[in-house]
């Protein structure tokens, strides 16, 4: 069969790690895919940087519109972050009737609800693995691995700059600030980086959990939140002498009055296997009624191993381009004209 043919908007962390995926484990993609990938054209804003991937072979342009609308690709992978201009870009590409994966978290948290529609409408798939926990596959194993359940709570340490800083704070006592420039140049933190101290990346990472964990629609604004930037070390030493670790968890759960989501600092006994994550690393655990609790673990941030949740995604879509497309795993467990009437 012919190559499916992607084209990439932003060729940074992420859209690096892509590239360099999807060209080393080309033989085992295509096995799993049924079909070759193809990256034929990438955009930057700088197209003259050096790039942490091969670019031969890549029409690589600043336009990442002229990409959206290049009638030769099939799906567009949205890597740039942020909302604009990703937003408009991700609604042209489905106005396209191009497939999307994103790992925008921040975009699906806000817009998500609005784009679902759109790629409902137009039959097309939007695939956000990447945007929560970075290369771990909580969404699919919410989604498709605990389907059978009700999901009861979940809780998780889902930003990884933050869980860095408290880390090394806790191990080497180390400053705040020096931390959070090192989780910058190893590539975890967001472009603006009050995103992850502040909670702001874990709750909208904590709204897409929701929306698939319990059928709700996005609600952002809804989360209580709360960071990390007035933790001190002293902070974290007090709480390891009284046998708690100082975690960001976000957490969401069935109240009475429906689903709670907050973000804030948490003492957590030692002893707890979720205390023990450690560094850029992310966990979840979900509480399913059949299942019990169930915890996933992995590298929450970094270039390849969002990477590896990007490609995984890009499979789906190759795979579900021969499916019925009323076969189709849905976007959210909810129909985008039911939106109104659900609240938090
Ligand atoms: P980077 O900043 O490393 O890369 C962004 C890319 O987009 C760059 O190539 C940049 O061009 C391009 N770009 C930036 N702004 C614009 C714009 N206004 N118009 C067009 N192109 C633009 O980001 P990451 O790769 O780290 O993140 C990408 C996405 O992945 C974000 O949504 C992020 O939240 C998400 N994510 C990141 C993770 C990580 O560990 N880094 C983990 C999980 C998700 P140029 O290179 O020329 O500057
Ligand atoms: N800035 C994010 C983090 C990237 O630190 O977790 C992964 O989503």
């Amino acid at each position: 069969a012919a190559p499916v043919r992607v084209g990439i908007l932003g060729l940074g962390t992420v859209g690096c790690g892509t590239v360099n995926v999807l060209l080393r484990n080309a033989q085992e993609i295509t096995r799993r895919a049924g079909r070759r990938i193809e990256i034929v054209q990438a955009s930057a804003r700088d197209i003259g940087k050096k790039r942490a991937c091969p670019t031969s072979g890549i029409a690589l342009v600043p336009d990442a519109e002229s990409v959206v609308r290049n009638p030769d690709i099939d799906v567009i992978v949205e890597l740039i972050g942020g909302l604009d201009p990703a937003r408009a870009l991700v609604l042209e590409a489905i106005g396209q009737g191009k497939h999307v994966v994103t790992a925008n978290k921040a975009l699906i948290a806000l817009h998500g609800n609005e784009i679902f529609r759109a790629a409902q409408e137009r039959g097309v798939m939007v695939a956000f693995e990447a945007a929560v926990a970075g290369g771990i596959p909580i969404i699919k194993a919410i989604r498709e691995g605990l389907t059978a359940n009700r999901i009861e709570w979940l809780a998780g340490i889902i930003n990884g700059t933050s869980n860095f800083i408290l880390s090394e704070m806790r191990e080497k006592g180390a400053d705040f600030a020096d931390v959070l420039r090192e989780a910058q140049r190893l590539g975890y933190a967001e472009a603006d980086p009050t995103f992850d101290v502040e909670g702001v990346d874990a709750a909208h990472k904590l709204t897409i959990l929701a929306a698939i964990a319990f059928g709700i629609p996005l609600k952002f604004r809804d989360a209580y939140v709360e960071g990390i930037s007035r933790v001190t070390r002293l902070d974290v030493s007090y709480a390891e002498e009284l046998g708690y670790r100082l975690k960001l968890l976000g957490i969401a759960r069935r109240t009475e009055s429906g689903v709670e989501l907050r973000v804030h600092p948490t003492l957590i006994p030692r002893r707890r296997l979720i205390a023990n994550v450690e560094g850029a690393m992310n966990a979840v655990l979900v509480k399913g009624d059949a299942v019990g609790p169930t915890l996933f673990y992995g590298a929450g941030a970094g270039s390849e191993p969002t990477a590896s949740a990007v490609v995984a995604d890009l499979v789906d879509v190759v795979r579900t381009l021969t499916t019925d497309p009323t076969n189709r795993v849905p976007h959210l467990a909810f129909q985008p004209d039911a939106l109104e009437d659900l609240s938090i």
